[in-house]
């Protein structure tokens, strides 16, 4: 039997991303991952205990994870390692590129924009904007720091879809709204501040300390735990 007919058939895309709790999809870009590095190393195929030996996840979590899309395991075979990346790379929107801009070019701006990876995945850095004047005219992987006053018109011209905000928290809120109103569809938030926008723009928001509080809390319940 082709794996390929049996899955599509299936219907990838025959539940729609709303049901789907948010813990199947924050697990999805692991999965991708995983799924890329077997990819590199050329393997064709894998079971779903080998792949959930390999992520440290229970079979059954990743057979209910990829059930949610319409399965793509077949019962004997186990998954195609290449069709089920580019089927996660379509649930995720990743058979797309995304233009992006950076609003901000210090540390982290600057960082971002230095980071070939994004680009990869289908993120590019077009161009980088930001208040300061001393900035402007320099690159960073060719990457041109603009004059902030040039966004607006930058975004609608360029059909920019994304922008990394990585400005001070007390310009994130004011610089957000007018993202929104330029037509910007997603934005990438490193300021520590939680933006509230219309439906219709998403963010995600990064906060790099909860991750350092996350593992500060492991250590401390470690430490405990040899205690006792
Ligand atoms: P930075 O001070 O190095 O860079 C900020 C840049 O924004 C500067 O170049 C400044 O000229 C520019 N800027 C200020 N107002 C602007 C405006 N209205 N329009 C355009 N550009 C403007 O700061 P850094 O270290 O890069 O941090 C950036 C943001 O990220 C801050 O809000 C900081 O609190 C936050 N941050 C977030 C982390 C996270 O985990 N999400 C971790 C560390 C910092």
């Amino acid at each position: 039997m082709d794996i390929k007919n049996t899955v599509t058939k299936k219907g990838a895309f025959s539940v729609s991303d709303k049901d789907i709790s948010s813990a199947v999809i924050n697990r999805l870009p692991r999965y991708y991952r995983y799924l890329g590095d077997l990819l590199d190393n050329d393997v064709v195929r894998i079971s779903s205990k080998e792949l959930s030996e390999k992520m440290h996840v229970t079979a059954s979590q990743i057979r209910q994870d990829l059930n949610n899309f319409g399965g793509f395991g077949q019962q004997g075979y186990g998954y195609n390692v290449e069709y089920l990346y580019n089927e996660i790379a379509k649930i995720l929107g990743l058979d797309r590129k995304y233009d992006m801009v950076i609003v901000g070019a210090g540390n982290i701006g600057q960082a971002i924009a230095g980071y070939t990876d994004f680009e990869k995945r289908g993120f590019k850095v077009k161009r980088i904007f930001d208040i300061n004047p001393t900035l402007f005219g320099q690159t960073i992987r060719g990457i041109l720091i603009d004059d902030v006053a040039n966004l607006e018109d930058y975004i609608k011209d360029n059909n920019i879809t994304i922008a990394a905000l990585t400005l001070p928290k007390n310009q994130a809120v004011t610089m957000a709204n007018n993202l929104v109103k330029w037509g910007i569809k997603g934005i990438w938030n490193f300021a520590p501040i939680d933006l509230r926008l219309p439906s219709n723009v998403k963010v995600e928001t990064v906060h790099l300390s909860d991750s350092l509080m996350r593992l500060s809390y492991n250590i401390r319940e470690m430490e405990e735990d040899k205690d006792v």
